[in-house]
């Protein structure tokens, strides 16, 4: 050290006498002295306060990191056949991709790689060990009972009073047939199927929470009629769990929302009614509840050409007569609306029915806008799935607890010649990092977080997510 300090060159701080000695190390000293109190307060303030997520960053956990790996996929198409049925002439017309047009082949000879079989499911009964929790996004997911899962255009509730989490979808379980000769394919109502788990990955059958109206053929849940992507909020003021869905006819003319109550969250839930809120057509929808106790609904509208947004009344059974129409004639609909870090963000597909199409990411400071659309926010696979949203359809997007900005991605595998055996696509869904337009942002603020949902044939949520409360 002696020998170092000898030969060291002159400094302007160096010392070569008394005062300007002392005032220079005086500097240091409090230099020092600040950085050392920053560094204290800042590890006390994401300790203590709101900061406590910089901690908990999904970047700084390994099995975060591993998620956000990009996972490639590639998927040999078979050359084009000679002669293709008119439907599938009528779809290359509509320029949908040679992926696309080869999923909607009933005689695909990728079918089994798009809808794997019995011998690939999911059994978390069956599965122990190292095995357990993975998910395989396309593949049957069996309940407890080993009977697939019911629960299409779905929606999670986490039940605090409980500590278990309610999956509900459409309860599809039946013959998939067309009701006029260009309708689209259908299943008659049956219900709304309900499943409870407290991993996420472990689900129990409690039935069908809100069942189909077998004779009263006037009634909204007639088994003709449709009843689609229904939701749960629970209303902590009245302690009821609401449930808002999509009613519609055969036609789906009536472009309605229906509202039904509980006081547990496995029903039995009581139907209420339906309307069209504020006077318009409602299609597809969601409902999203702010941390300040507020409720939205979120719906395609104006023949689906514009996303409406409104808040509903305390008890959430009503609207309140406040609207914003929302990506004005981007014709967008199945919404999954989610929030981080006081920025709401929305996933919302394009409108080819039961076909699949690219998913749009878009963030708002308000829930009632202006909203902005951010792109398409799947990662790997290749281009053409990740332009078909890896052949899903987004549903919901499920906060995961204690890993801030990490969420589930919930989509919809439609297979339209057999409703009932629609599979779930979960992937993890992140947000953060600059988005990928943040050049066009870049003197504007505020700058969107990038929101990504990784593509995985198989994956699981880091070990003990559940505790990192
Ligand atoms: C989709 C919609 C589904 C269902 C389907 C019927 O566009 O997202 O929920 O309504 O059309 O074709």
């Amino acid at each position: 050290m002696r020998m170092r300090n000898l030969y060291r060159k002159p400094t302007t701080l160096r010392c070569n006498a008394g005062s300007r000695c002392y005032s220079a190390s005086a500097v240091i000293w409090s230099l020092l002295g600040c950085l050392l109190l920053f560094h204290l307060y800042s590890n006390i303030h994401h300790k203590h306060g709101e900061g406590r997520e910089v901690q908990l960053r999904v970047t700084n956990h390994p099995q975060f990191r591993e998620l956000q790996q990009v996972e490639e996929e590639i998927i040999q198409l078979p050359p084009q056949k000679g002669k293709r049925s008119p439907r599938a002439a009528k779809r290359r017309h509509k320029r949908v991709t040679p992926l696309v047009d080869e999923f909607l082949d009933e005689d695909s000879r990728l079918r089994h790689v798009f809808f794997p079989g019995n011998n690939s499911a999911i059994d978390p009964v069956k599965v122990t060990g190292n095995d357990s929790y993975y998910y395989y996004p396309g593949r049957i997911w069996l309940d407890t009972d080993r009977n697939p899962i019911q629960a299409h255009g779905g929606g999670i509730l986490y039940d605090e009073r409980s500590n278990t989490y309610y999956w509900y979808g459409e309860y599809k379980d039946g013959l998939t047939y067309r009701a006029h000769k260009r309708g689209a394919a259908r299943v008659d109502i049956i219900g709304v199927g309900c499943y409870s788990s407290k991993d996420l990955w472990t689900w129990k059958n409690e039935g069908i929470v809100l069942a189909a109206e077998e004779m009263n053929g006037t009634h909204d849940l007639y088994k003709s009629n449709v009843l689609e992507r229904p939701k749960v909020i629970f209303n902590d003021k009245t302690r009821k769990y609401v449930m808002w869905m999509h009613i519609d006819d055969a036609n789906y003319t009536k472009a309605a929302v229906g509202i039904a109550i509980s006081d547990t969250p496995d029903g039995p839930f009581e139907y209420l009614g339906s309307q069209r809120p504020h006077g318009y057509e409602s299609r597809d929808m969601t409902v999203f509840k702010d941390e300040d106790g507020v409720a939205y609904l979120i719906y395609s509208s104006e023949e689906n050409n514009v996303l409406h947004i409104g808040p509903m009344t305390e008890d959430y059974l009503n609207l309140m007569p406040v609207m914003r129409r929302v990506f004005v004639g981007q014709r967008r609909e199945a919404p999954a609306v989610f929030k981080h870090q006081g920025t709401y963000y929305m996933i919302t597909s394009g409108c080819t029915g039961w076909a699949p199409n690219e998913a749009l990411a878009h963030a708002a400071e308000s829930i009632l806008g202006p909203w902005e659309t951010l792109g398409n926010p799947c990662v790997g696979g290749n281009k053409m799935f990740r332009i078909a949203t890896f052949l899903a359809q987004s549903t919901f997007v499920l906060p995961l607890p204690g890993f801030s900005g990490s969420f589930i991605f919930m989509a919809d595998r439609w297979n339209p010649s057999d409703l009932r055996d629609s599979r779930y696509v979960w992937l993890p869904l992140i947000v953060e990092g600059p988005t990928h337009h943040s050049s066009e942002y870049i003197s504007r603020l505020p700058l969107w977080s990038r929101v990504s949902i990784y593509w995985h044939r198989k994956w699981r949520l880091p070990q003990g997510w559940s505790t990192f409360k």
